[in-house]
């Protein structure tokens, strides 16, 4: 019986040995020293042992059961840790793995190229006017100065709606006249920004719908010179002081006289290139003093005040500055295109 204490000690190690996880440590103990384990077997049959043998062998079988005991308390501090840092090593989390990007939404470059325009004449004191996107042939026409089948019109093909004489506006120039009724008798100098509609063949020099920023300055001292200073001044802030800028004259009905502004071009700094066409210059905004008419339409004295107004295109703006050669892209929705702002 020594033999088998023996052997089943030998045994009893070499499995406690390859347990290698608690389940079965588990598994092991109780097929070991559990109630009916190896070693608890082996000491039922003390009693078939000749009596002068029992002692002797009762201690041996308590020495194994301490071996083994004590064996199998290291066996499971060394899993249990193991298994502890297996857990903490497969939770870990990777610090420098890089995270999920977020797609992030963006102004639209006619948005900014706006933002820049409002900038550049708020800090010259102008304030933001409001004007409607649908007008009446009255505020769109009438009262400045385009009496009814005057040939200007014709440059201004409008979206009609189904009720007579509201259309779409075409220019921003209405808002001039709705400022006027607002602030008379006080001095304006406002900016009108906004969409503007034309029944436009749609090319990439063309669209249906652009937006203007409208400007309408008027008071008792206003010159062709004012004019002149406030929109150099605008193409230094928006195109760089080293630009150049010329007045050439041109005709709306509203303005008298008028001109268009050009300044030098940026790409070939007027030596002549393809978005200049050659002729080393840009056009970027219609302008003029306001006309008599329009002035006592909004309800001021011509004999008493004067005034000077423009007309600018972001989207023109923005063509030249970002060097767009497709009109129709601001409005394509392509994000491809957007993103590049
Ligand atoms: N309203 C004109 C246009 O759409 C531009 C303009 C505005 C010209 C103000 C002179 C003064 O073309």
């Amino acid at each position: 019986m020594a033999t088998d204490l023996d052997k089943t000690f030998n045994e009893s190690v070499e499995k406690l040995s390859m347990a290698a996880d608690t389940a079965a440590l588990e598994t092991w103990y109780r097929e070991t020293l559990g109630k009916k384990g190896s070693i608890t077997l082996l000491a039922r049959q003390i009693g078939k042992l000749p009596a002068e043998d029992r002692p002797q062998f009762g201690q041996q079988l308590n020495q194994v059961k301490k071996n083994l005991q004590e064996a199998f308390e290291r066996r499971e501090t060394a899993v249990k840790t193991a298994e502890l840092e297996a857990k903490l090593a497969g939770d870990a989390i990777d610090v420098t793995m890089p995270g999920r990007t977020r797609l992030r939404g963006g102004l639209h470059i006619i948005t900014k190229t706006m933002r820049d325009i409002y900038r550049i004449f708020g800090d010259m004191g102008f304030q933001i006017y409001r004007s409607p996107d649908v007008e009446t042939d009255k505020y769109n026409f009438e009262l400045l100065n385009f009496p009814p089948h005057h040939p200007a019109r014709d440059m201004q093909d409008s979206f009609y709606t189904t009720t007579p004489d509201v259309i779409l506006r075409t220019h921003t120039s209405g808002g001039q006249i709705r400022a006027m009724h607002e602030y008379y008798p006080e001095p304006v100098r406002v900016i009108v920004p906004g969409m503007c509609y034309r029944n436009e063949q749609i090319t990439a020099r063309s669209e249906i719908q652009f937006t203007q920023v409208e400007g309408l300055v008027v008071g008792h001292h206003i010159t062709f010179a004012d004019l002149k200073g406030t929109l150099t001044e605008f193409a230094h802030r928006m195109y760089g002081p080293q630009r150049q800028t010329r007045f050439r004259a041109s005709y709306f009905p509203f303005t008298e006289p008028s001109a268009e502004m050009d300044v030098s071009c940026f790409l070939c700094d007027g030596d002549g290139c393809q978005v200049c066409k050659y002729t080393g210059w840009l056009e970027i905004l219609g302008c003029g003093m306001v006309h008599p008419n329009v002035l006592r339409n909004g309800g001021y004295d011509p004999q008493i005040y004067f005034g000077f107004a423009f007309g600018i295109g972001p989207e023109r703006i923005a063509m030249l500055k970002y060097g767009i050669d497709d009109i129709r892209q601001f409005w394509s929705n392509d994000l491809r295109f957007l993103r590049q702002f």
